[in-house]
């Protein structure tokens, strides 16, 4: 299973680094406002910055909505770094970008998907990653995580290669389940991924075995 941060903050994203086990980062354009990044210049430096720091995928995402605008923008970013994977809405001129990257062999990565059938589509027009979304759907009383169970079972039928990328993942509980179901990799804050370590008999454990050491080495 990969971990990806999802964030655009360059301290996290080394801390992440540093901890040994990252596969990857994505950003969005909430992320990107949060860190204060604005003007193109600026958003394109950045990126080239976490391209950089992580030795994985990068999800970069367009802004545009209609399919010209998506390529245009799309194939900019692809052009900064080789890590860079395009971030793309899942909507009608969305899915034919898609298509039109995958041909390309460009990365992609379908954000924004809340059904099995948007994940269907995303796999049909070639997508690398397929993001659902699973605490934004728990917000409102769905169900995030059998959503992901649902592309990963419709993805293995057909032998789709499109990795399932579970996004919007909030805590270690939604992780492990996200394990638990075979979901491809997990995007999330750092905290969620160093929240694994946690485990208060370790804890403990470590207090005693360090007591007992004392002890007898005083
Ligand atoms: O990758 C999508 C993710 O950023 C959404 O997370 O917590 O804002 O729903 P959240």
């Amino acid at each position: 299973m990969k971990f990806f941060v999802d964030t655009a903050n360059l301290n996290e994203i080394r801390e992440a680094v540093e901890l040994g086990v990252l596969d990857g980062v994505t950003t969005n354009p909430s992320l990107m406002a949060k860190e204060g990044i604005r003007g193109l210049n600026n958003v394109m430096a950045h990126y080239r910055q976490i391209c950089e720091i992580v030795d994985g995928d990068v999800s970069a995402e367009v802004i545009a909505t209609d399919f010209r605008e998506m390529i245009r923008e799309g194939e900019e970013l692809a052009e900064l770094h080789e890590n860079i994977v395009v971030k793309i809405p899942m909507i009608r001129d969305g899915v034919k970008a898609i298509r039109y990257f995958s041909d390309k062999g460009i990365k992609t990565n379908c954000t924004l998907v809340f059904s099995a059938g948007q994940a269907l589509l995303a796999a049909k027009a070639g997508a690398t990653y397929v993001s659902p979304f699973v605490g934004r759907l728990d917000d409102i009383g769905a169900d995030g995580l059998q959503l992901i169970e649902q592309i990963v079972q419709i993805y293995s039928n057909y032998g789709y290669e499109t990795q399932v990328l579970a996004a919007s993942v909030r805590h270690v509980p939604h992780l492990i389940q996200c394990a638990e179901i075979g979901a491809d990799v997990v995007t999330c804050p750092l905290s969620v991924i160093t929240g694994l370590l946690n485990h208060p008999l370790t804890d403990k454990g470590l207090a005693t075995f360090l007591a007992d050491h004392k002890k007898v080495n005083a």
